[in-house]
């Protein structure tokens, strides 16, 4: 008898959920392309280019072939491996490492776009603005966020994002230069193992950029104020 329990469901912890979920389902958002709004801004992505819980390598994938150089991680190991699968498979160079995004402040990496499809809005309270801290330590001052997130229809698991939460997310330090409603595609694969799941719902598209702050230059020893100092970690 086929499973119609989602494997998310009363999982112990998140990586448990998703390490179940690639095992047991084709994953709704699993399309293997980018979601819509990311090809129409794609003249905007621009290298170095980080994929954030980049899943199966679809939109990483995509941008590689377009000539951007792109790091995808994903705390799903079998994720990754079927990503590195994919690259080998169409010859094309990605970074793909198995890397919790909650670490994005420890990383000496810099991005000058990071792709955010779909993991922002599994965070709430701290673990939001860790994440948020992370971008903004990851991000090249300057640089944008292509942020695609579930939107406040309570159909959503956790209840979605509201437009407010995502200003209150991206206050400090951060300038959100557009945010609409866009269309979302889903895996139909999923669709027909789970019917009417995900179907039909809007989803949030924004482009973020992060403030140029003096932190990218020389301070002289002198303080940081304002917003840059709050997106500052210690
Ligand atoms: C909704 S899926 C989207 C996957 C991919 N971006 C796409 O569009 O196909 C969210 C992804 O984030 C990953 N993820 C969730 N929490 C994570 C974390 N703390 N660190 C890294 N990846 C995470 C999941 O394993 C999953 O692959």
């Amino acid at each position: 008898m086929q499973n119609t329990e989602l494997p998310m469901r009363n999982a112990p912890s998140a990586l448990a959920g998703f390490t179940r979920t690639y095992a047991e389902t084709n994953p709704p958002w699993d399309i293997g392309k980018p979601q819509p709004p990311f090809i129409a801004v794609a003249d905007r992505i621009v290298s170095p280019v980080l994929d954030a819980g980049c899943g199966t390598g679809g939109t990483s994938l995509y941008f590689a072939a377009r000539g951007q150089q792109v790091t995808g991680v994903d705390f799903v190991e079998e994720a990754i491996r079927r990503a590195r699968a994919k690259a080998e498979e169409r010859d094309l160079s990605v970074e793909f490492l198995v890397k919790d995004a909650m670490t994005l402040r420890e990383w000496d990496r810099r991005f000058a776009s990071v792709i955010d499809s779909g993991l922002f809005h599994i965070y709430t309270g701290e673990e939001r603005q860790r994440y948020v801290q992370g971008l903004a330590h990851v991000l090249k001052p300057g640089g944008r966020l292509f942020l695609f997130s579930f939107n406040d229809d309570p159909a959503w698991p956790g209840g979605g994002v509201s437009r407010q939460e995502l200003y209150d997310a991206f206050a400090d330090g951060w300038d959100i230069q557009s945010l609409e409603l866009a269309d979302g595609e889903v895996n139909p694969a999923f669709e027909a193992q789970f019917p009417g799941e995900f179907a039909d719902r809007k989803m949030w598209f924004a482009v973020i950029r992060r403030k140029e702050c003096p932190a990218a230059r020389p301070t002289r020893g002198r303080p940081l104020r304002g917003p840059c100092a709050k997106i500052q970690v210690q």
